[in-house]
């Protein structure tokens, strides 16, 4: 089976992560799919950020959970990154999911350290609407927030992120019933890659910068593979 390369936060190297420019530009690079990040705004719109505070990639301060996207769309989010993107607004999830719809692969990082009520409801809510439940794989470090999504819709696809190395994380991700293990890239080798295959489950490493990295896990057999860099992974993968 082909790797697929999947954009991290939509492919971050060139664009300011998580705008409507960078998902846009890695459906025009033919990316497989995307990651991004999403949270909940003081009004309960769903929306995608990566980090539970502004301050770091928006002209503003505080956490996304204590404005209302009124504000935040009133602040820009790619001035941090370069003064030509300081036109890019906080997307909604749907902003998103309408650029990024005919990719193969979504993925929806429910980043919820922080307590979202219903969050997963919502999410699942949207991506109903756009009849994309088959393409959608709905991951987080918060396994318990996982458990709740396939509480909610058995069939959703559920990615187990992990922090760092575990004793046999395919037997972790199995007993748990999610769906696929997503890694740090240099927590992977081949006999995890291979007993999560034999287990059913795919395998999907993070966040992969480095064209060595990306030769390695593509050798390995890795289900997919996320990137800041589109463009290095497809160069890799078409030598491979
Ligand atoms: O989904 C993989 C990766 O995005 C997790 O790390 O911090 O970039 O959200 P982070
Ligand atoms: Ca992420």
């Amino acid at each position: 089976m082909k790797t697929k390369i999947i954009g991290h936060r939509g492919g971050a190297a060139g664009y300011p992560e998580n705008t409507l420019i960078a998902f846009r530009k890695a459906v025009e690079l033919g990316a497989d799919g995307v990651e991004f990040d999403v949270q909940l705004t003081k009004d309960g719109e769903v929306v995608v950020i990566h980090d539970e505070f502004i301050d770091r990639t928006m002209n503003g301060s505080g956490l996304v959970k204590n404005h209302t996207l009124k504000e935040l769309k009133e602040m820009n989010v790619g001035e941090f990154f370069s003064s030509d993107f300081k036109e890019e607004k906080i997307p909604t999830l749907k902003e998103v999911l309408e650029i990024v719809k005919g990719l193969e692969i979504i993925n929806i990082e429910l980043k919820n350290y922080l307590s979202y009520p219903k969050l997963e409801e919502k999410v699942l809510k949207l991506v109903d609407q756009f009849k994309i439940r088959d393409k959608v794989i709905i991951s987080s470090f918060n396994h318990y927030s996982l458990e709740k999504v396939k509480k909610l819709q058995p069939a959703a696809k559920t990615g187990a992120l992990l922090m760092s190395k575990m004793i046999n994380p395919s037997d972790y991700v199995f007993k748990r019933g999610f769906n696929s293990l997503h890694m740090h890239f240099l927590t992977f080798d081949q006999k995890i890659i291979e007993k999560s295959h034999f287990m059913g489950i795919e395998t999907c490493a993070y966040t992969v910068n480095y064209p060595s990295a990306a030769a390695d896990l593509l050798k390995n057999g890795i289900d997919m593979i996320i990137t800041d860099d589109i463009e290095m992974v497809q160069k890799v993968r078409e030598k491979n």
